[in-house]
């Protein structure tokens, strides 16, 4: 009876976070990766004479000791093959993995992780309800602009889906904690890319068939249709995995340029992306193309950097002491950060992390510094309410080697 009333429930919990979170990514391997292996076999397929009617190339491949034929009908084949493997399991699996992953880490308790009250003073249903809103009104934004006229041409295009992806992350950072407006853009990115397999691919490939069936010619346009989806979903993977990275990067959105740092990663994503696909045709890619994504890269970490520097610290002024700064991360910190934290929900020190000992906290103080003086990130949405004041003890302490007497 005593070892099940020592069962620890909260583990339960981040236990299932942890299945939800690796099928998810493993989902996402395989997705991006089938995204990446057509994307690349559609760009090597080269014409040849003796290929079958309405096959519109072909290419080989050696993998796994085996040498593999692959043709390409442009349209479709004249008859519906008895074994026909569709790619659709990988995108939706992937989508309803991740959301319900951002509803038990953001949208249950919305406090937390989506809302940070510096930003924006805005209620918790009134966050989830947004957040969800705006992934249905960003899809509809995105397809109307894919299908509009306007979107015909696709240097227009690229540039005014760029234009409200930025828009919408600007958007979410005035709304959201810099992780919350990260994971939001995430997730409008990755719902846009969903949309198009299961709105337009999908739907597009069954009426295809649907006409094989008939014994009629299917329309090219469907074909193209989706191409066009697929290749957008093609130049958002590496953004999009960017984003999903970033929450373990406080660095990245503790910053009130978070948005502008997003479009700069999103450009750089875009030309690699770029280069890999011309490389692919068997083409040279310019190599320009690597520069002009590491200027936007760079541009990016030095977002990150400016405006964060310590705080200047009066010269001649006498460094806080160990006994000024042992209560401030026992009111403020420890709550959370303890071999038992105290605060509802946390079954075990976020990330490992324990301030128990005076070592303990004398060897975090370099994370300390980052965490809590040099971006705001720590207390979580300053839910224990640190000062100003007590910022600048902790750094001025830290700055003078972190000693305990
Ligand atoms: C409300 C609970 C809470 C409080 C209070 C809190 N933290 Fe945290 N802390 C967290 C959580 C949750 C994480 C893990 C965040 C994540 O998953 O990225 C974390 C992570 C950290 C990390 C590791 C960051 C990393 O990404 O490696 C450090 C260091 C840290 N906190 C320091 C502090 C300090 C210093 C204070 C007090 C000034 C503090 N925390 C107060 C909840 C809290």
């Amino acid at each position: 009876m005593d070892m099940l009333r020592s069962i620890d429930w909260t583990t339960l919990y981040d236990w299932i976070g942890l299945l939800v979170r690796w099928t998810h990514v493993i989902a996402g391997i395989a997705w991006i990766g089938s995204s990446f292996y057509f994307i690349a076999l559609d760009a090597s397929l080269r014409p040849n004479p003796r290929l079958p009617a309405g096959v519109s190339g072909d290419t080989w491949q050696v993998h796994g000791g085996g040498f593999y034929q692959m043709q390409k009908y442009t349209v479709a084949p004249e008859f519906l093959p008895a074994h026909l493997t569709w790619f659709k399991w990988e995108a939706y699996s992937t989508w309803i993995f991740g959301f319900v992953l951002l509803v038990l880490v953001y949208y249950i308790n919305p406090s937390l992780y989506l809302i940070d009250t510096s930003i924006a003073n805005i209620g918790e249903w009134d966050a989830v309800a947004v957040g969800i809103g705006s992934l249905v009104l960003g899809w509809f934004a995105y397809d109307l602009l894919c299908r509009s006229w306007f979107g015909r041409e696709t240097g227009r295009l690229a540039i005014s889906g760029f234009i409200l992806l930025i828009g919408m992350a600007y958007l979410y950072a005035h709304l959201f904690s810099g992780r919350g407006a990260f994971i939001q853009v995430g997730a409008l990115v990755g719902s846009i890319m969903v949309g198009n397999v299961a709105i337009i691919i999908m739907p597009n490939q069954r009426k295809t068939v649907a006409k094989l069936l008939a014994g009629e010619t299917p329309e090219a346009i469907w074909g193209k249709e989706a191409k066009q989806r697929s290749v957008h979903n093609n130049y958002l993977t590496l953004p999009v995995v960017f984003l999903m990275l970033s929450n373990h990067y406080a660095f990245t959105y503790q910053t009130p340029w978070n948005w502008l740092i997003l479009a700069l990663i999103f450009i750089a994503g875009f030309l690699i992306r770029h280069w890999f696909n011309i490389k692919h045709t068997g083409a040279t890619p310019d190599w320009r193309l690597w520069p002009a994504a590491g200027v936007p890269v760079l541009a990016a970490a030095i977002l990150t950097m400016i405006g964060h520097g310590a705080p200047p610290i009066a010269a001649g002024a006498t460094p806080a002491t160990f006994a000024e700064v042992r209560p401030i991360i026992d009111q403020r910190c420890h709550v959370c950060h303890a071999a038992r934290p105290q605060f509802p929900g946390f079954s075990e020190p976020p990330k490992g992390i324990k301030f128990d000992s005076p070592q303990q906290i004398r060897t975090l103080s370099s994370q300390i510094y980052a965490q809590a003086v040099k971006t705001h990130t720590m207390p979580l949405n300053n839910v224990t309410e640190i000062t100003d004041e007590e910022r600048q003890k902790l750094a001025s302490w830290i700055a003078a080697g972190a000693r305990l007497n």
